[in-house]
């Protein structure tokens, strides 16, 4: 009895240690370790303490209300139009067209509307597709500490979904054209957004859904975010969450340790929205149904049905667990 109680004590004081080798997140068990190493857009490295209290001053001034939305056509695909929530004119002034699909694009963590992943998917989505992509940058609020940033998400999400509704209600618009991309903490904005609309994205994407925090939050990205809900898991366990909560998830190379990223989970959970982006230019990546998440997790092969793996194709349906590998470099 007295050993088992000082083995547990023993356990929960290694995972609240302080890792000392910067970038080593060997210690981290998910739900149970304090400390993580997180590194942002622009390459830099912080510890992000899980336990510190949230800034309650922060996330009273910094909520969904201060998210951005940049328009990019091909009439304008490197210049962002500004929409304004609520203002008519700053859409009919734009070249937002009721025409054509919308895609929404939300960044993660320490990003904003300049972070590499919208430039990527942005480009591949207008060199591929004649649509509306919407950038929404959520700096204010993703640049706080992680926990803050995190428990600030659904509101983030409630002023996007808000958003869509408002834009197609005055500038038109179809929702069997309208579909959300969501990164780490942006996928589970997505997941609350779809929500607001009351489920009428017809497909949502959720690119390595951020785990910290998220494994049991009921604010998690599902299936309810949308018609057809594809998440891609790349850093499962760490940065990523482990749990399939799509209609279909795909775990590329096992779902973690991603060829060429050397073990770096920064780098493994940013080959999602590079498989993403590829995926949308080329639509290349060719998963196999797994028989569940054990098999996915421990085969880079499943022996089930096709199913491509990202692409930008509104008409997309699927469900189940998928394999696939991939390779180390672009376009992987
Ligand atoms: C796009 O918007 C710009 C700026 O408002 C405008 O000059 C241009 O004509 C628009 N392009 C199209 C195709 O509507």
């Amino acid at each position: 009895m007295k050993v088992l109680f000082l083995a547990g004590f023993l356990a929960i004081c290694a995972s609240n240690a302080i890792p000392l080798a910067t970038r080593d997140n060997s210690h981290y068990i998910e739900g149970s370790s304090r400390y993580l190493w997180m590194t942002d857009d622009e390459g830099r490295t912080r510890l992000e303490d899980l336990h510190v209290p949230v800034d309650t001053d922060l996330l009273a001034t910094r909520n969904g209300a201060n998210n951005q939305y940049w328009l990019f056509t091909r009439s304008n695909p490197r210049n962002p139009q500004i929409i304004t929530y609520g203002n008519a004119n700053s859409v009919r002034n734009s070249n937002y067209s009721e025409r054509k699909p919308l895609k929404v694009i939300v960044h993660g963590w320490a990003g904003s509307g300049n972070s590499v992943l919208n430039t990527m998917i942005t480009s591949a989505f207008l060199d591929t597709f004649d649509v509306n992509v919407i950038v929404v940058d959520w700096r204010a609020l993703a640049s706080a500490n992680y926990i803050t940033a995190a428990t600030g998400v659904p509101s983030v999400g409630q002023f996007i979904g808000n958003f869509v509704v408002w834009l197609i209600n005055t500038a038109g618009g179809n929702w069997n054209n309208v579909h959300f991309v969501g990164f780490s903490l942006g996928a589970h904005a997505v997941g609350v957004a779809g929500r607001v609309t009351g489920c009428r994205p017809i497909r949502v994407t959720g690119l390595d859904p951020a785990g910290p925090l998220w494994n049991t939050n009921r604010e998690a990205l599902n299936t309810a975010a949308g018609r057809y809900v594809e998440v891609m898991h790349t850093d499962v366990g760490v940065m990523g969450i482990l749990q399939p909560i799509g209609h279909a998830d795909f775990y590329p190379n096992r779902g973690r340790d991603q060829p060429g990223c050397g073990g770096s989970n920064q780098c493994s959970h940013s080959r999602a929205h590079e498989l993403y982006a590829s995926s949308v230019r080329t639509n290349h990546f060719v998963g196999n149904l797994c028989s569940g998440l054990i098999q996915a997790l421990n085969n880079d092969r499943c022996p089930g049905a096709t199913l491509n793996m990202g692409n930008g194709i509104l008409t997309k349906q699927g469900s189940g667990i998928y394999a696939l590998r991939t390779r180390s470099s672009w376009p992987f």
